[in-house]
């Protein structure tokens, strides 16, 4: 087997490595869309500081990253040929981390990740709060169906403001802004003709539903979906993601995944609606903690560019 080197992250480039090994990996038993990692690297901005992320690297591909959440939380993605490295990322997030507590999530299929979790001695966390992950295939998908005087459609280059705007309500309160969607839609793989929205008849934006392809692997991935609190329940988030699905079905998609969260006050609708949609749970995330061992030497309040300059 070729030798294994790491790497600092330095850029937008290497997200689409890291987006590589999710896509020459993906199976039910990998925790990581393409779609996912581009959402979640730059739905914010200005947040690289608080995000050391490394890369191992053999024959020319990525076969192992890391990326850190300071304090103390990891993401992590491990080519299951090569077992061995997630011990290594581990390793690296331990010597990292500045917080006392450590958290590593993963899904319950990946088996190397979890028995290096076990080996290194984290424990399996008590929070109620996880992801469920879910699949559809993209057959029989009805037509969307909209009230009186709503359309629905793929978002235009004049939409910014608008597709921004109903993003910040459903989340309030939100860290996306226009540059920082600005650069989701400038990321791999995002594709205007698969953002959709409801128009309401007031011309604002009342739900939303971005879809990712991965064409590869022929698999969407719906990240994220929302309605304004005051249209929801009138079929708004059917429509929208019907919309979504079909779309990416015709650019080549034959099944679709989303990865809602459950137990959370802000997503309570979000698993009957994908249920609604057709979608079934196949595998969920656990989060493992851990005690630090070696604690850093200065209070984290005391030092904060120290804790986020040790990579
Ligand atoms: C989840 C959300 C998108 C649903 O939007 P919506 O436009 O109200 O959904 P719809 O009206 O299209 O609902 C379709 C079906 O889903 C189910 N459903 C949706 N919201 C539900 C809720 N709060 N409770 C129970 N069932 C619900 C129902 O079966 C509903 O059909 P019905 O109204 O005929 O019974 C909306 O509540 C929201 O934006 N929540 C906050 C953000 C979020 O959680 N997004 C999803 C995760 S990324």
């Amino acid at each position: 087997m070729p030798a294994v080197t790491r790497r600092d992250y330095t850029g937008p480039a290497d997200l689409r490595a890291m987006q590589s090994l999710a896509q020459r990996i993906w199976s039910k038993s990998s925790s990581l869309h393409v779609g996912d990692l581009a959402w979640q690297r730059f739905q914010h901005a200005g947040r690289e500081a608080e995000w050391p992320t490394v890369l191992w690297e053999a024959g020319g591909e990525v076969v192992a990253w890391g990326w850190v959440s300071l304090p103390g939380e990891l993401a992590l993605l491990v080519d299951p040929a090569r077992p061995e490295l997630a011990s290594e990322v581990l390793a690296w997030f331990e010597d990292t981390a500045s917080a006392a507590e450590l958290a590593v999530t993963v899904l319950d299929a990946e088996e190397h990740v979890v028995a290096a979790l076990e080996r290194r001695g984290y424990a399996l966390g008590q929070s109620p709060v996880f992801h469920s992950y879910m699949s559809r295939l993209l057959v029989d998908l009805p037509e969307p169906v909209v009230p009186g005087g709503f359309t629905v459609r793929s978002v235009g280059p004049d939409d910014l403001a608008r597709r921004v705007s109903v993003h910040r309500t459903v989340w309030h309160p939100s860290r996306v802004t226009e540059p920082s969607y600005r650069a989701v839609m400038a990321a791999w793989p995002y594709r205007a003709g698969l953002d959709w929205v409801v128009e309401a008849p007031d011309g604002r934006f009342a739900a939303q539903c971005l879809i990712w392809l991965d064409e590869r692997n022929g698999v969407g991935e719906l990240e994220p979906v929302g309605t304004l609190p005051e249209f929801r329940r009138a079929g708004l988030a059917r429509a929208v993601c019907l919309a979504a699905l079909r779309s990416a079905h015709h650019a080549g998609a034959r099944e679709a995944v989303v990865y809602p969260v459950l137990n959370h006050p802000k997503s309570a609708g979000a698993l009957p609606l994908y249920r609604d949609l057709g979608f079934r749970p196949y595998a969920r995330t656990l989060t493992f903690t851990r005690t630090r061992r070696r604690i850093p030497p200065f209070p984290e309040s005391a030092s904060p560019e120290g804790a986020h300059r040790r990579t």
